[in-house]
């Protein structure tokens, strides 16, 4: 049983949410709509529409699609992201699931981003390609503890500060590895760190080694724990989760 909160870095205390559930793959974890809508049947909707299709064709390959389309003030701009382990098919079934359920939770919205655990799906009518986008962040870990929380801790933070370091500089973004505890030969820690493609290296590992900062808030002694934004995304367990 994992457990999800999430915040806005700009009304911490009025967003929190807390959520104890089971998610399927086709289940979104969040997602967050723009206040500014665009008319139905306007020139926004059909760029938008017309990017939800580049997107869904885009990124399945590779794991990644970004592209902009139309003309300002209308012009569309949009990402899709798979985690880096997904195969292609899983990566379209989760990008098809993202754009339908986007399009049914923010009909009318300029903006909007949506979290799966296999896939990430924003867009928005402002340029935001390279920014770094933790305006909102959703923590999840598993509510068991560890026996051994500080060197736990440490050795969390020392196995996705390496990741992050990995990530940053290879062309997916993406890295996982594992550590082995040392309490004896079975114990293991697996982990993954990924950033959207449109970040620069640099970029990227500030992403990330920010993130790994937020482990304390959400994850102190957790047996696993993920930590998600609009351009990064980590998550460590004590058991394998990567699909091979
Ligand atoms: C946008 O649309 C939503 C629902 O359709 C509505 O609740 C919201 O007030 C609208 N926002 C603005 C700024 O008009
Ligand atoms: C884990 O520890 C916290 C804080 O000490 C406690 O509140 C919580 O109930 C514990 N969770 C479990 C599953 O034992
Ligand atoms: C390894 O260590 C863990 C944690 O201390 C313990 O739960 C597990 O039983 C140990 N396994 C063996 C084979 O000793």
């Amino acid at each position: 049983m994992s457990s999800l909160r999430v915040t806005s870095t700009t009304c911490l205390l009025s967003f929190a949410l807390l959520l104890q559930t089971v998610f399927g793959v086709t289940d979104p974890l969040f997602h967050s709509c723009s206040n500014e809508n665009f008319t139905a049947n306007g020139p926004y909707a059909t760029n938008l529409n017309k990017l939800m299709g580049y997107l869904y064709h885009q990124a399945p390959p590779t794991g990644f699609g970004l592209g902009s389309l139309g003309q300002d003030p209308n012009k569309a701009h949009g990402l899709a992201l798979c985690r880096g382990d997904v195969s292609s098919s899983d990566c379209k079934s989760c990008i098809t699931a993202a754009s339908s359920q986007i399009h049914s939770s923010c009909p009318n919205s300029k903006g909007a981003e949506i979290w799966y655990d296999e896939c990430f799906l924003k867009y928005s009518d402002e340029q935001f390609f390279g920014q770094i986008d933790n305006r909102k962040k959703l923590f999840m870990w598993n509510v068991k503890n560890v026996s051994n929380p500080v060197t736990f801790n440490q050795k969390t933070k020392e196995l996705l500060s390496q990741l992050a370091k990995e990530a940053s500089v290879k062309p997916k973004m993406y890295a996982e590895g594992e550590l082995e505890l040392g309490y004896n030969n079975t114990m293991k820690l697996y982990g993954l760190a990924q950033c959207t493609r449109d970040l620069s290296h640099s970029n990227c590992k500030i992403c990330l080694d920010g993130i790994i900062g937020d482990l304390p808030n959400c994850c102190d002694g957790k047996g696993g724990g993920r930590v998600f934004t609009g351009s990064c995304t980590i998550r460590y367990e004590i058991y394998p989760f990567v699909s091979a």
